[in-house]
């Protein structure tokens, strides 16, 4: 499959696109993981993306297109992707449907994850990721705890709670996600590629999502 899944930070993203590549081998593009990984190796992107994350903001158009433009011709690709919290802006939006005729690509759907705001905020507070950066299992201390010491129970190393989910940098995110990655939502109705789910059951959100892949 090859699908784009929007939403609003703690929406579920990660978590439904881990289902999906588990289900059909695709791979999960994630811009936060791509980033997370730069600002913790100090690479020359990390430096560049650390204050805008921390903040809470996006990160430039340019950077996040420069490494979409690879990572989209990598190999893996080839058997499907699900591109998580990208693209985030009209322009980086534009940008995809052009970089996608170039690679003569074509997207199956566009599904947008639809949960309400209170339950959101609950979830961004409650959440604890993997810190191993090839396992970055995504764990929440009221709905899917991870072991009693605080390890992740795929690889045993510790959890942690992101540099971005202080109480300010919620806020901005979720400020910065209306303003800029909400009138996404519109731009590919109009397209006629969305679909949207509006549960908050990951098996609902996965069964859907295969249903609406089948009927095509
Ligand atoms: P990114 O990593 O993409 O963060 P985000 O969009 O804010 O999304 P999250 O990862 O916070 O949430 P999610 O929807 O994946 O939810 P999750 O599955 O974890 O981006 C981080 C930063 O990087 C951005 O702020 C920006 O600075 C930069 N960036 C990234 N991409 C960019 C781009 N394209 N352009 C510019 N800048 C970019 O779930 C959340 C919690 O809820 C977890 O604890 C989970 O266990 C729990 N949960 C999930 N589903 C359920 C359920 N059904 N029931 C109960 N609990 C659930």
């Amino acid at each position: 499959m090859r699908i784009i899944l929007l939403g609003a930070p703690g929406a579920g993203k990660g978590t439904i696109a881990k289902m999906l590549t588990d289900y059909d081998g695709s791979v999960q593009i994630s811009t936060g993981d791509i980033l997370r990984g730069a600002v913790k190796g100090a690479t020359e992107l990390g430096e560049k993306a650390r204050g805008y994350m921390e903040r809470g903001e996006l990160v430039p158009d340019s950077l996040i297109m420069e490494i979409m433009e690879s990572r989209l011709q990598e190999p893996d690709c080839r058997k499907g992707f699900i591109l998580d919290g990208f693209p985030r802006t009209i322009p980086q939006a534009d940008a995809l449907k052009n970089l996608l005729q170039k690679l003569h690509l074509k997207l199956d759907r566009v599904i947008n994850l639809d949960v309400p705001r209170d339950v959101i905020l609950d979830r961004l507070t409650t959440r604890r990721t993997c810190s191993n950066p090839n396992c970055q299992e995504i764990y929440n201390v009221k709905s899917k705890p991870p072991t009693p010491d605080g390890k992740c129970k795929k690889c045993g190393s510790p959890v942690i709670q992101r540099a971005d989910e202080t109480e300010e940098a919620i806020t901005k995110r979720l400020e910065t996600y209306n303003e800029k990655t909400a009138p996404l939502i519109q731009y590919y109705r109009k397209e006629g590629s969305l679909k949207n789910i509006s549960s908050t059951s990951s098996d609902e959100i996965f069964n859907n999502i295969k249903a609406t892949l089948k009927a095509g």
